[in-house]
């Protein structure tokens, strides 16, 4: 009780840090930097930052907003049509020598536009038609706009629901702006830019670019010298006089961007959009931070009112899959689970219970192998018969808890052999749906299933390489080993050849003399060198996402002519002429032609890149999840008796 009471201490006060740290942010600075959350278009959180810049100066004033220049925008006109500024304006402040003259592309312009505050925030009017049935809040906001907006200000303040979206509907687009504050009038500062950020920039070169002063721009956006900034989001750069652009545009080319990390490619997917990914990594990485002290004070909290669950209660409800955008989603999808991370406490069944729930172990309740069904009072379970060691994959469930991993309710230990009781998975293994129903239409799962499947795995993934303590790799997974509850939501399974990643620092690399898990899915440096690492994991799932596409076996009878596995023939499939025949006579015959054919490749493209030989060019787990969700969202969308609209909705997952 003693240390209970120490430790409602210790999160009062950290509690209470947070709190004037936030406070004296506020009175200090000016608008806090919206720090990528704007990609983050489902975030139902109400994030104030994504909505604009708050109202905490005077009601309106003169203000500069940034536009580069490019093919479909590149005359004065034409840029203050889009902005709802005026072309006359630019021309003067930006030298330009007529409005109708047309500006190179990437030439930074600015752009005088009048800032009001409307309700709390900021923002300066534009409107838009939209032309195209690509164009998403996400895409007008981030890729028209080039971030001068984000989608949840345009979803906020427009009354189109962002699946709705039609051609010719004029959408309010409410530009980020914002004027002085009156300590920064007091300090002279008569205007604000809002400056957007793009690749290979810091806060260094855009205080120079504008002949600011480097500090007050970190004060303007509450940053510190070594916070990171993401392309496609605004500084506030303040000015004591009317903006000139200081840096000469053409003889210094902006530095290199990062070197794209090797992502998953899908169909449509630019280079440049492969870029993004890592800014998404980055906010997500930077999210973890804030994450655990929540997490901890959460969890703390949470800890002290349990009360005890009773045995084997069912699991909770499966929260309703998340609306997919068309930005990065999974940094929402690792907040909700950071919340749920419950430890639940296991049962120690008696023998003879486990006994009187399996029927003695009666045969027609046998699922496979040592696996039972179990049925206590009304809840069925399954129960694990096995011999030897069976701590690592207690001691790792029981403290995991994700839904899309199989949740262990209790174990029994009796003359040698333990039972570990599993929540019940109604539909089995995903390996029994691909294999026993073959080729039968009626009884296979849909493209649907598949790729929700395929979501729902490398979420758990992502889980347990990047947000448990210690990372955990699976090391033997299959679709043997992925069950399907009565919802065909998927459940990682066995976890016996589990281990910790001890020395994460390391770059997480391992060693080791035994190779063991199952032919087929293993990684080549794996099967030679005995390297352990999260791309094992990557590899193994490279190969489920191969099998929900084709049906076939990762190393079974199967094997094609050439002998090959699973894992090597995409290559042949993805490579060459006829990609299109090929991949669709790869496809799952069970199918029957009832999948988007873009889609497909997409997965397929990730799939190869997942079995990669050269384990740094496979993908991290963050980023398959990441791709996936946007081929789930579009593969929800798609209407079976409507293929012509799969080329759409594929371009629609940018
Ligand atoms: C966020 O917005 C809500 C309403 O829009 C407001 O009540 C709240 O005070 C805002 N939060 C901050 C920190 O300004
Ligand atoms: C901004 O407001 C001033 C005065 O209210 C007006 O003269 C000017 O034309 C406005 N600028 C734009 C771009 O609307
Ligand atoms: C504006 O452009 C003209 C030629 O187009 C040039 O002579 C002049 O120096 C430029 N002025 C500034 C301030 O850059
Ligand atoms: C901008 O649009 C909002 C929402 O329609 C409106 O309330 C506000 O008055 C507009 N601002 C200006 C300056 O027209
Ligand atoms: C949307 O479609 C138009 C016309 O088909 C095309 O020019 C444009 O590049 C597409 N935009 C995106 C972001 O895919
Ligand atoms: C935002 O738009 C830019 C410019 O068109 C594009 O390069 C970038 O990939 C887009 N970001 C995302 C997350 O799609
Ligand atoms: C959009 O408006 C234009 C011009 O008014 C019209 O020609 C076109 O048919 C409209 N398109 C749709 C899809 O309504």
């Amino acid at each position: 009780m003693a240390s209970v009471e120490k430790l409602t201490a210790v999160s009062k006060f950290i509690f209470l840090v947070a709190v004037v740290l936030l406070q004296w942010g506020a009175s200090h600075a000016q608008q806090p930097y919206v720090n990528n959350k704007q990609l983050a278009c489902d975030d139902q959180s109400n994030n104030n930052i994504t909505k604009g810049f708050y109202c905490n100066g005077p009601k309106s004033c003169a203000s500069y907003i940034t536009f580069r220049s490019d093919p479909t925008y590149n005359t004065a006109v034409n840029i203050g049509f889009l902005l709802g500024a005026d072309a006359t304006q630019i021309v003067s402040l930006n030298n330009f020598s007529s409005d109708l003259a047309t500006i190179p592309s990437d030439t930074l312009v600015l752009v005088p536009v009048n800032c009001s505050c409307s309700g709390n925030y900021y923002q300066h009017n534009a409107s838009h038609i939209i032309r195209y049935d690509n164009e998403t809040y996400f895409i007008i906001s981030n890729n028209t706009y080039q971030g001068l907006t984000t989608c949840q200000a345009m979803m906020a303040q427009n009354s189109y629901n962002f699946r709705k979206l039609q051609v010719n509907n004029t959408l309010l687009v409410p530009l980020r702006c914002a004027c002085p504050t009156s300590r920064q009038s007091a300090d002279g500062f008569k205007y604000l830019i809002s400056y957007m950020v793009t690749w290979g920039d810091s806060i260094s070169a855009i205080a120079a670019k504008f002949g600011a002063d480097e500090k007050s721009v970190l004060d303007a956006n509450e940053l510190s010298a070594s916070d990171i900034i993401f392309p496609f989001t605004p500084i506030l750069v303040p000015l004591t006089a009317e903006p000139k652009i200081i840096e000469s545009q053409h003889t210094s080319p902006p530095p290199a961007p990062p070197p794209p990390p090797q992502t998953p490619t899908g169909v449509g997917e630019s280079k440049s959009s492969k870029k993004w990914v890592i800014v998404g990594v980055a906010a997500a990485a930077s999210s973890v931070l804030l994450l655990s002290l929540f997490g901890f004070l959460f969890c703390f909290n949470r800890r002290r009112s349990r009360k005890p669950k009773p045995l084997l209660e069912p699991g909770p409800p499966q929260p309703p899959l998340p609306k997919f955008s068309d930005s990065s989603d999974y940094p929402l999808s690792i907040s909700s689970q950071g919340i749920r991370h419950e430890i639940e406490s296991l049962t120690l069944y008696k023998f003879e219970d486990i006994q009187a729930a399996t029927g003695n172990f009666y045969e027609s309740n046998r699922i496979k192998g040592s696996v039972y069904r179990a049925s206590f009072k009304d809840d069925d379970a399954a129960v694990k018969v096995m011999k030897g060691d069976v701590s690592t994959e207690i001691n790792l469930l029981k403290r995991i808890n994700h839904t899309n991993i199989i949740r262990l309710s209790g174990f029994c230990l009796h003359e040698g052999s333990s039972y570990l009781v599993y929540q019940y998975a109604e539909n089995g293994s995903v390996s029994d749906w691909l294999q026993s129903n073959k080729n039968q239409a009626s009884n296979t799962l849909s493209w649907q299933q598949r790729v929700r499947i395929a979501y729902d795995i490398s979420d758990a993934l992502n889980y347990l390489h990047n947000y448990t303590s210690p990372p955990y790799i699976h090391k033997n997974l299959k679709t043997s080993n992925i069950l399907l509850d009565g919802n065909f939501r998927a459940k990682i399974a066995n976890f016996g050849l589990a281990r910790t990643l001890e020395n994460a620092n390391d770059g997480g690399l391992q060693l080791t003399r035994h190779v063991v898990g199952t032919q087929g899915y293993l990684a080549p440096e794996y099967i030679e060198n005995g390297v352990i690492t999260p791309k094992l994991d990557v590899f193994a799932f490279g190969v489920v996402m191969l099998e929900l596409l084709s049906g076939r076996e990762a190393a079974g009878a199967e094997r094609n002519r050439e002998g090959e596995v699973l894992s090597a023939s995409i290559k042949r499939v993805l490579e060459g002429d006829n990609v299109r025949g090929k991949l669709e006579g790869f496809m799952d015959p069970a199918l029957q032609h009832e999948y988007p054919l873009e889609l497909a490749f997409s997965m397929a493209q990730l799939a190869k890149n997942c079995v990669d030989h050269d384990l740094n060019a496979r993908p991290s787990t963050a980023d398959v999840s990441n791709t996936l969700s946007k081929i789930l969202s579009s593969s929800l969308d798609w209407d079976p008796s409507d293929e012509l609209d799969s080329s759409t909705s594929m371009s629609s997952t940018r």
